[in-house]
C-alpha cells in the first residue's frame, strides 16, 4: 500500500494519543473524494478510536518495560549465584589448606612435645593427649564445614560423583533410606550448570527433610537426549498446589530461578499422602567425549 497523494487530499482530521495529557502521536483520516467529507460523528468516532489505540500503546511499551526489567533482576541473580558460588569456593579451599595445614603441623608438633616428657609427667601426657584429640575433632569440623560450603568432589570429580557424596550424607544424617539411580554417561554439564544442579539436589532434599515427613527418598540422575534431568522422589505428605504457586515459597523459586539462568526447569508434584517429585531437567552444554 503506497501513501495517497497529498495534493489530492480534499479533507482531513486529526486527534492526539494521549495518556495522562502527555501525546504519543496522532492519528489521521483523509478523504480524497470532497472537501467537508468528515461530520462531528466521525470525529468522535475517531477520538474514541485514538484513546484505544493510546492505551494498547501504551500498554506495550509498559510490557515491555517490565519484561526487560525482569530479564535483567534473572541476568542479575544469575550473576550473584556464580559470584557467590566462586566466593564459597574459595572460602572451602582456603578453610580445607590452610587451616586444615595449620592444624595437622600443630598436632605434629605436639607430638613432639609430648615425646619429650618423662614417664612420671602423667598428667603433662593426659593433657597432651586430651589436646590431641581435639585437634583432631577440630580438623574434622574444618573438613565438614569445607564440604558444606562447596563440595570438593564437584570440581574434583564431577556431579556424578558429588550427587553420590551428597545421597549418602543425607541418609546418614537424616537416617532415612536414600536410593540412587545414577547414570553417569552423557552428564555433559559444564561447572556452573552442574552446580545449579546440584544446588538444586541440595534444596530438594533439604526440603524433604524438614517438611515431608518421608520414610523414603529416591533420587535420579542420567542424561537423555538433549538434556540431564535430576529427580528427587519422596514418599511423605505430599506437597499441595498452593504451596507451588506460592511467592513466599523462596526456596522452590530459587530452584526453578537457578535452571532457567541456564536454559532448564524445575517442575513439581505432589500427590497427598503419596509423596513429592521434583524434577530438574538441564540442556546439556558439553559435546560427547570425542566430538569435535
Ligand atoms: N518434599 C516436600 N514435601 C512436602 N512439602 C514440601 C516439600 N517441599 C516443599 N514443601 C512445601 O513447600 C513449601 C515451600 O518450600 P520452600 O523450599 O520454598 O520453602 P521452605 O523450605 O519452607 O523455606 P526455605 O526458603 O528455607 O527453603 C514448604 O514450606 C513446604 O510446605
Ligand atoms: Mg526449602
Amino acid at each position: 500500500m503506497g501513501w495517497p497523494k497529498l495534493n489530492t487530499v480534499r479533507s482531513v482530521v486529526g486527534v492526539p494519543l494521549l495518556i495522562d495529557e502527555r501525546a504519543l502521536g496522532a492519528l489521521f483520516i483523509d478523504s480524497h473524494s470532497r472537501p467537508g467529507a468528515f461530520a462531528p460523528d466521525d470525529v468522535r468516532l475517531l477520538q474514541s478510536l485514538a484513546s484505544q489505540v493510546a492505551v494498547a500503546i501504551e500498554n506495550a511499551r509498559l510490557f515491555e518495560q517490565v519484561r526487560a526489567g525482569g530479564e535483567q533482576l534473572r541476568e542479575l541473580a544469575g550473576y550473584l549465584q556464580t559470584a557467590r558460588e566462586d566466593e564459597r569456593t574459595a572460602i572451602a579451599r582456603e578453610i580445607h589448606d590452610e587451616l586444615g595445614q595449620a592444624l595437622t603441623a600443630l598436632k605434629i608438633d605436639l607430638a613432639w612435645l609430648a615425646k619429650r616428657l618423662f614417664d612420671e609427667q602423667d598428667e603433662l601426657k593426659d593433657k597432651a593427649t586430651g589436646m590431641s584429640q581435639l585437634i583432631d575433632d577440630t580438623i574434622q569440623i574444618v573438613r565438614r564445614m569445607s564440604t558444606e560450603m562447596r563440595p570438593g568432589l564437584l570440581d574434583d570429580l564431577g556431579l556424578a560423583a558429588a550427587v553420590e557424596w551428597q545421597a549418602q550424607e543425607f541418609s546418614e544424617r537424616m537416617g532415612m533410606a536414600c536410593e540412587l539411580h545414577l547414570d553417569e554417561d552423557d552428564l555433559l554439564l559444564d561447572r556452573d550448570p552442574a552446580t545449579a544442579l546440584f544446588r538444586i539436589l541440595q534444596e530438594a532434599l533439604t526440603n524433604v527433610a524438614r517438611h515431608a515427613q518421608a520414610s523414603q527418598v529416591r533420587v535420579d540422575l542420567e542424561g537423555r537426549a538433549d538434556e540431564v534431568v535430576l529427580v528427587v522422589q519422596d514418599n511423605g505428605v505430599g506437597i499441595t498446589p498452593e504451596q507451588i504457586a506460592d511467592r513466599h515459597s523462596l526456596g522452590l523459586i530459587g530452584m526453578r530461578e537457578r535452571a532457567r539462568f541456564w536454559g532448564g526447569q524445575v517442575t513439581f508434584e505432589g500427590a497427598a499422602g503419596r509423596g513429592t517429585a521434583v524434577t530438574a531437567r538441564m540442556p546439556q552444554t558439553r559435546a560427547p567425549e570425542g566430538c569435535q
